[in-house]
């Protein structure tokens, strides 16, 4: 076990239509620099990454004027149509440099406030594991499921109810797998436990913390702006 080799593949190919903002929103400036150039400095400072994929889209004239320096290898991939197309194309990549038997950590580009010890906690929980798994919190709030005219048609049992986060941690091999005969025979697909659950593997839930939320809205930015201020403030907090 002891040469297993973790890598970081960031899916940044999206256009962030729900953000509204100019530009993508992982272009979109946060406690001193872009959104991506912080989600990538959280692998790329944690000791256990050994390198990392980005997928920008092709026509993407913001990742050029970045000029991103990294202490670890890192790879760029182009993006896709979906989500799950560019995590394909990233993982193409990664498996020139990688083997099937080295773990991949998906994560999305527009959640920086991802912490290092939520990476720790993912790694000492899976490694061992036979599948892999994500982070995820429980549900708090009343679960409500709608009728056809908008009106409440009943209450959903909260209880064992999850929201599912990244990054999402799986073998390379089996990963690929997955999502290639997902998409081989059309399912839809929305993250990487998805893929897995599509082929029969019921990946473990990790608990993560409730600040490493995605921007998605625009009223996000500033959340995350608040919660990347208090990482910073903390006594003996490692830069990333
Ligand atoms: N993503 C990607 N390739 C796509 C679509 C999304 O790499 N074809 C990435 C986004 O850049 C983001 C992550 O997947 O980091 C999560 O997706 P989401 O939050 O939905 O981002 P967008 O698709 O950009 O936003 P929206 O759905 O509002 O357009
Ligand atoms: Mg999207």
């Amino acid at each position: 076990m002891t040469d297993t080799r973790y890598w970081a593949v960031i899916p940044a190919a999206g256009v962030g239509k729900r953000m509204r903002a100019d530009r993508p929103k992982q272009y979109l400036s946060l406690h001193g620099k872009t959104v991506l150039e912080h989600s990538i400095a959280r692998f790329d400072s944690h000791p256990a990454i050994a390198g990392i994929v980005v997928a920008v889209s092709e026509d993407d004239g913001y990742w050029p004027d970045l000029a991103i320096r990294t202490r670890k290898p890192l790879h760029v991939a182009p993006g896709g149509k979906e989500r799950s197309d560019s995590v394909i194309n990233a993982l193409a990549v990664l498996a020139r440099h990688a083997t099937e038997d080295d773990w991949v950590l998906v994560h999305d580009a527009a959640r920086p406030c991802l912490r290092p010890s939520d990476i720790d906690r993912l790694i000492e929980r899976l490694s061992a594991d036979a599948v892999g798994g994500i982070l995820a919190t429980p549900v708090r709030d009343t679960m409500k499921r709608q009728d056809d005219a908008g009106r409440i048609q009943r209450t959903e049992e909260r209880e064992g109810l999850w929201h599912a986060l990244t990054p999402q941690m799986f073998p390379l091999g089996a990963l690929r797998a997955a999502l290639q005969r997902a998409a081989e025979e059309g399912a839809v697909i929305t993250d990487e436990a998805s893929a897995l659950e599509y082929v029969g593997q019921s990946p473990l839930l990790v608990e993560g913390r409730g600040d490493n939320i995605k921007i998605t809205r625009p009223e996000d930015l500033a959340l995350a702006e608040f919660f990347l201020r208090q990482e910073a403030a903390e006594p003996n907090q490692e830069q990333a």
